[in-house]
């Protein structure tokens, strides 16, 4: 028999996931949407639909209701960073889970009129929540493979918890197969024994789901259409149920109140670090060092106590960063050093030299070996390579070429009241103490400054700008003006002392 060459086929993700997002949230006590609040630098939700979307789906779905339009937006607006277009769900006055992953079906766009109008996709459908941001798409992977191996209807992933209370219970047969799931409230004394929990987090077969929702009604405790009822219908007809247990608590785990909210957020970012840490960077202090999901360190840099990196920050090899600094959106390049400072929106160069105590505003570019000093801001200006703003100063809307020098003090006064304007500093310059740029202004290559100098024209290249007046002593002015103070007795002092003739002279 000949073969033919056959091409493998992408491995193809499920059908669907349905994100469940239609919640109220209230014990989080916020005007803030529950699945807003975010942990590790992103929305609950961000990360949940992050992990859903990385399973490959053909679609992705988010059922929403509580404060639609701004958790829709919220959704959408994650488009870009999901590669993924999330299609938005509405649930209707129908409560319960059941019934938002119903209205989720009615969403998709592949799923077929099934009998009874009911939409009923082909292939393995996957229902999570939108707060429960620790779940991992290796796990979602896993229940996927293992619900498609062994072709069963329903896989449902659960955890042994020591309180389970509030969770659905786990029933097992006595073959130790899974018979179904029931509520907390609805439980007897018995089954509120069973420490195995419904996570929340399925994959179905499309088609039995559809068909299973059809007959779910809101007959229990709470008088919601409980998802949960698809496994023993799905069981009565014939169908395999089955449970992927997962031994990790953290990803099954939602968060209802901000003290939820901040457990996950501390043990999202212990996982963080510890992935950094592995991946060759030195955290000193593990538990006062808070590193953004989203944020991305390469190998042999170094985190010192206190210090936040945020947002897309990036920090090359050899860096330092730290400690008592915040770094968002901020990219640090390789064998840097950052220390105690607040930067936003920044580029500091390889081996550029910043802080401490240095207020780094967006738009800030340092260039490579560059230094932004103690007591500095800075905003929207470019400093060249090799050059130096050392010490107590304001460089906002500014382009300083390379290996210039600016001196204490200095001031680019970029506002007249009305408008912004440029401060422009050529290479090789040396500016002395306390000059002042009065923007809109030009300093020439090699141009020094004097002290105290208000720069109010352009500087040539390689000119001296002085504008200080020259100084003039008037001998004798504070024993004449300011006769009896300590000031003029400490004078009077020294001119007695310094008399020809006198004792101590002879000393
Ligand atoms: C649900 C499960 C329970 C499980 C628990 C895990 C049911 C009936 N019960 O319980 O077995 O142990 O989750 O946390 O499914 N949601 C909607 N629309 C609704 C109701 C809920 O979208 O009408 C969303 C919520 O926003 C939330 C998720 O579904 O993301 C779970 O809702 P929640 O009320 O917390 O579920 P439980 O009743 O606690
Ligand atoms: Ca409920």
């Amino acid at each position: 028999m000949t073969e033919s060459p056959v091409t493998p086929a992408p491995p193809a993700g499920p059908a669907a996931v349905i994100v469940l997002a239609a919640g109220a949230g209230t014990r989080m006590k916020s005007k803030t949407p529950k699945i807003l609040h975010q942990i590790g630098g992103k929305s609950m939700i961000g990360h949940a639909l992050a992990a859903a979307a990385a399973l490959d789906p053909r679609e992705l779905v988010a059922v929403v209701r509580h404060q639609r339009d701004l958790v829709a937006d919220h959704i959408l607006s994650l488009g870009e960073t999901l590669g993924a277009t999330p299609v938005i769900a509405d649930q209707d006055e129908v409560p319960g889970t059941g019934r938002a992953v119903q209205c989720g079906l009615g969403a998709l766009q592949t799923s077929d009129a099934g009998s009874g109008g009911t939409a009923a996709p082909s292939g393995t459908v996957v229902v999570t929540y939108g707060d429960v941001p620790l779940l991992t798409t290796e796990l979602l992977a896993e229940l996927v493979q293992t619900h498609e191996a062994d072709s069963n209807a329903v896989t449902v992933l659960t955890a042994l918890l020591e309180d389970p209370t509030g969770y659905g219970r786990i029933l097992r047969d006595t073959d130790g197969s899974v018979a179904g799931i029931v509520e907390h409230k609805d439980a007897t004394d018995a089954q509120r024994q069973v420490n195995e929990v419904n996570s929340g987090i399925y994959a179905f077969d499309g088609a039995v789901l559809s068909t299973a929702l059809a007959q779910v009604t809101t007959d229990n405790a709470q008088g919601e259409m409980y998802l949960t009822d698809v496994l023993q219908i799905a069981r009565a007809a014939g169908g395999r149920v089955a449970a992927v247990s997962t031994t990790d608590q953290w990803q099954v785990e939602g968060a209802n109140d901000r003290v939820q909210l901040q457990a996950l957020g501390a043990e999202m970012n212990r996982r963080t670090l510890q992935r950094h840490m592995r991946a060759g960077t030195t955290i000193q202090d593990p538990v006062t060092t808070w590193i953004d999901s989203t944020v991305t360190l390469e190998p042999d840099t170094t985190i010192l106590p206190n210090t936040h990196l945020q947002g897309s920050t990036h920090i090359g090899e050899d860096s330092v960063i730290g400690p008592d600094t915040t770094l968002v959106d901020t990219r640090v390049g390789i064998g840097a050093t950052v220390t105690r400072t607040q930067a936003t929106g920044a580029v500091i160069g390889d081996r550029a030299g910043v802080g401490p105590f240095t207020y780094i505003r967006p738009g800030t570019v340092l260039g490579e070996q560059g230094k932004i000093g103690a007591f500095y801001e800075t905003k929207n200006v470019t400093v060249g390579r090799g050059s130096k703003l050392s010490h107590l100063g304001y460089a906002g809307d500014a382009e300083i070429g390379d290996h210039t020098n600016i001196g204490c003090g200095n001031i680019t006064a970029n506002y007249d009241g009305v408008n912004k304007h440029r401060t422009v500093i050529g290479s090789h310059v040396r500016t002395s103490s306390n000059t002042v740029f009065i923007a809109p202004v030009t300093v020439g290559d090699g141009a020094y400054t004097g002290a105290g100098a208000v720069v109010r024209k352009d500087v040539p290249a390689g000119a001296l700008a002085l504008t200080v007046a020259p100084q003039r002593n008037t001998e004798g002015w504070v024993e004449d003006r300011r006769p009896g103070s300590p000031a003029a007795e400490a004078a009077a002092q020294v001119r007695l002392t310094h008399q020809p003739g006198t004792e101590s002279d002879n000393a």
